[in-house]
């Protein structure tokens, strides 16, 4: 694994910086493999993100017609409700491109039960990759991190860490009351390109236990995201890196 942290000045140009990444791999992936499949992180980082691969030039140049678009996770709630990453990454983006229907692959987080959910997405997403021989690779697939160093909803403590088969499990989460539906590490770490996003001063303790761990601290979920024959990216803005030793913006 190569990992980059760039240091940027802003939301902004964290966002520009992102959106570049975005198009310079789609469009290598559509080049060498003909399409691209990406899976979008959920939370508010990344809304910045989606909205300008909406606008010009990015709505001109990525390759929708070949881009398969995927979930890293989604909330135990309907595609309509507020705090769906789905209608986030619909209303910021996906209502505005054209992006073929069938490209879209939503995870239901309304089933009524999230481990067949689960268990399904699972299939559709092996059924994105025909080719594979093993663990199906995301052409890039982006994460966010919360401040207890959850990354998907693969939270502290949470069953779905030790899961080293299925690509998608339903994680109960305790501290949340809820059921979430997630990308595995197995899935996570077969990525070609893992960009993570991390903007703000509330997310600088986390990003430092992850990239800088103290000794014997206790490995933050977002740590255990290591592309075995990939690329891992961090873009941070100077908030979120702010405890972080020896970077330079
Ligand atoms: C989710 C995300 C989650 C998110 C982090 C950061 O469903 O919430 O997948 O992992 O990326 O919690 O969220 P913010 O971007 O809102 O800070």
């Amino acid at each position: 694994m190569t990992l980059d942290v760039p240091c940027l000045t802003t939301p902004d140009a964290l966002e520009r910086a992102a959106a570049d990444l975005v198009m310079e791999i789609a469009s290598e992936a559509v080049r060498v493999r003909g399409v691209c499949r990406l899976a979008l992180a959920g939370g508010s980082t990344p809304r910045g993100l989606y909205e300008r691969l909406a606008e010009s030039p990015y709505r001109e140049r990525l390759p929708w017609s070949a881009l398969d678009v995927f979930w890293s996770d989604e909330r135990a709630v309907g595609p309509s409700q507020r705090d769906s990453n789905y209608r986030m990454a619909f209303d910021a983006l996906l209502s505005k491109v054209p992006l073929p229907p069938e490209r879209v692959h939503r995870m239901r987080g309304e089933a009524a039960n999230l481990g067949e959910a689960a268990g399904s997405y699972d299939a559709e997403i092996r059924a994105a990759f025909p080719d594979a021989t093993g663990t199906p690779r995301f052409d890039l697939l982006l994460l966010g991190i919360g401040a207890d160093g959850h990354t998907a909803s693969l939270f502290p403590g949470t069953p779905a860490l030790a899961e080293n088969s299925a690509l998608v499990v339903a994680n109960p989460v305790p501290r949340l009351a809820t059921t979430r539906l997630t990308m595995t590490l197995p899935l996570i770490n077969a990525a070609r390109t893992v960009l993570v996003l991390a903007a703000g001063a509330d997310k600088a303790d986390a990003v430092r236990s992850i990239l800088q761990p103290h000794e014997g601290a206790a490995l933050a979920p977002a740590a255990l995201v290591h592309p075995h024959h990939g690329r891992m990216v961090w873009l941070l803005d100077t908030a979120a890196a702010g405890l972080l030793a020896q970077v330079t913006p």
